[in-house]
C-alpha cells in the first residue's frame, strides 16, 4: 500500500473516557468506515495538558468558562485514547464520521454517527477530530512528538500511572 499518496491523508483521533469500554466495537468501526490506525497511545492526562489541548477554547466569560472547564476537568478525569487515522481525505472524513458535537443533534441529524451510536452528551460525546490541517498536525505533535515520545512533555500513558 502507497501510504504516502496524494489521497491519503493523516487526523488525529481520540476516544474520550466515556467511549474507552466500547474500544473493541469503535475499532471496527474505525477500519469499516475507511481509516487504519497508524498510532495509538492511552494516556491519562494531566489538568495542564487538557488546557494545552483544547486551548483554542480557554474563555475568561463565566458561562464558557464553566464550560471549558468542565471539559477540561472530563478530559484529564480518565484515560483516552489518542489516534493517528490515516485514510483518504481524513481529516474531513473523520470529523463526517464522529458527527455533531452535541449528541442529541447527532442522534437526530445524524444516527450512524459515532457520537450518535456511543456518545453521552454534549461534553461526554465520545469522540475528538481535528478540525483542520494545521489542528491535526499541532495535535498530533502533542500526542505524537517525533523525537521525544519518551521525554518530559509527552503525556502520561497508562504504563506511567
Ligand atoms: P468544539 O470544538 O466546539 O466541538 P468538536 O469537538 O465537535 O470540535 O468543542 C470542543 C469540545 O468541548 C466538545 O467536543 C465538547 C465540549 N463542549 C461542551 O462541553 N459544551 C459545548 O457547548 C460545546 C460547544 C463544546
Ligand atoms: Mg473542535
Amino acid at each position: 500500500r502507497d501510504y504516502f499518496s496524494s489521497q491519503t491523508e493523516r487526523t488525529f483521533a481520540l476516544m474520550k473516557p466515556e467511549s474507552l469500554k466500547h474500544l473493541g466495537n469503535i475499532v471496527e468501526e474505525i477500519y469499516s468506515r475507511g481509516f487504519e490506525i497508524t498510532k495509538a497511545k492511552m494516556c491519562l492526562l494531566s489538568e495542564a495538558q487538557a488546557k494545552e489541548f483544547y486551548k483554542e477554547h480557554e474563555d475568561k466569560s463565566f458561562f464558557l468558562g464553566l464550560i471549558y472547564r468542565t471539559l477540561v476537568r472530563h478530559m484529564s478525569s480518565e484515560p483516552v485514547l489518542a489516534m493517528e487515522l490515516m485514510g483518504k481525505d481524513a481529516i474531513k472524513a473523520w470529523r463526517r464520521e464522529i458527527g455533531p458535537t452535541d449528541v442529541e443533534v447527532a442522534k437526530k441529524e445524524a444516527p450512524s454517527s459515532l457520537r450518535s451510536l456511543f456518545g453521552i452528551n454534549k461534553t461526554q460525546n465520545g469522540f475528538h477530530g481535528s478540525d483542520s490541517l494545521e489542528s491535526a498536525q499541532r495535535e498530533l505533535q502533542i500526542f505524537f512528538p517525533s523525537d521525544t515520545s519518551l521525554g518530559k512533555k509527552a503525556p502520561r500513558t497508562s504504563a506511567t500511572f
